[in-house]
C-alpha cells in the first residue's frame, strides 16, 4: 500500500500533466473542455481531501501548524482561481490568461508541499500512521469525487 506521500505526489503529478496539456489548446475545443473537467474535478476532489486526511493531522501538532494553514490559505486562493477559470468564456483570450495564473500558483503549492511540507509532516506525524491516514485519503477523495460531480451537474442544469 503506498504511502500517504507517494499518494498526494502521484496526483500531483496527474495534474502537471494535465495542466501541462491545458496551456497548449486553443478557445472552446473538446481537448480543452475535456482536458479542464478531468484537472478541475480531480484537483477540487485532491485539495478536500488532503485537508481533511492530511492537513488536519498536522494542524493538531504546535510544530506543523504553520505549514498547515499556509497550505489551506493556498486552498482557498486557488478555489477562487478555479471558480474565475469556470465563469471565464474559454473561447476569450483571458480565459488562457488566467489558466496561466493558475498554472503557476498551483505549482508552486504543489513543489512547497513536496519539498516543504513532507519533510515536516514526516517528523510531526511519524510513519507509524501514514497507512491509517493514506486509506483515509482515498476514502475522502472518493465522496469528495461525487460531491464535486454532483455540484457541477447542479452548476449545468442553472
Ligand atoms: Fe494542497
Ligand atoms: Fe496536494
Amino acid at each position: 500500500m503506498p504511502t500517504i506521500y507517494e499518494k498526494l505526489k502521484s496526483d500531483h503529478d496527474t495534474h502537471r500533466d494535465l495542466l501541462a496539456k491545458l496551456v497548449e489548446t486553443e478557445g472552446n475545443s473538446d481537448e480543452r473542455r475535456e482536458l479542464w473537467k478531468s484537472f478541475y474535478y480531480d484537483v477540487s476532489a485532491h485539495a478536500a481531501a488532503e485537508e481533511v486526511a492530511f492537513y488536519s493531522p498536522l494542524l493538531a501538532e504546535s510544530d506543523g501548524q504553520a505549514e498547515g494553514r499556509h497550505s489551506v490559505a493556498e486552498h482557498k486562493e486557488l478555489d477562487d482561481l478555479l471558480q474565475e477559470l469556470n465563469d471565464t468564456d474559454m473561447s476569450s483570450p483571458g480565459w488562457l490568461t488566467r489558466l496561466r495564473t493558475m498554472k503557476d500558483r498551483y505549482e508552486h503549492h504543489i513543489n512547497e508541499e513536496e519539498d516543504d511540507i513532507f519533510p515536516v509532516a514526516k517528523d510531526v506525524i511519524g510513519a507509524d500512521r501514514s497507512g491509517e491516514i493514506a486509506a483515509e485519503f482515498a476514502e475522502r477523495k472518493k465522496e469528495e469525487r461525487t460531491l464535486v460531480d454532483e455540484k457541477a451537474e447542479e452548476a449545468l442544469k442553472d
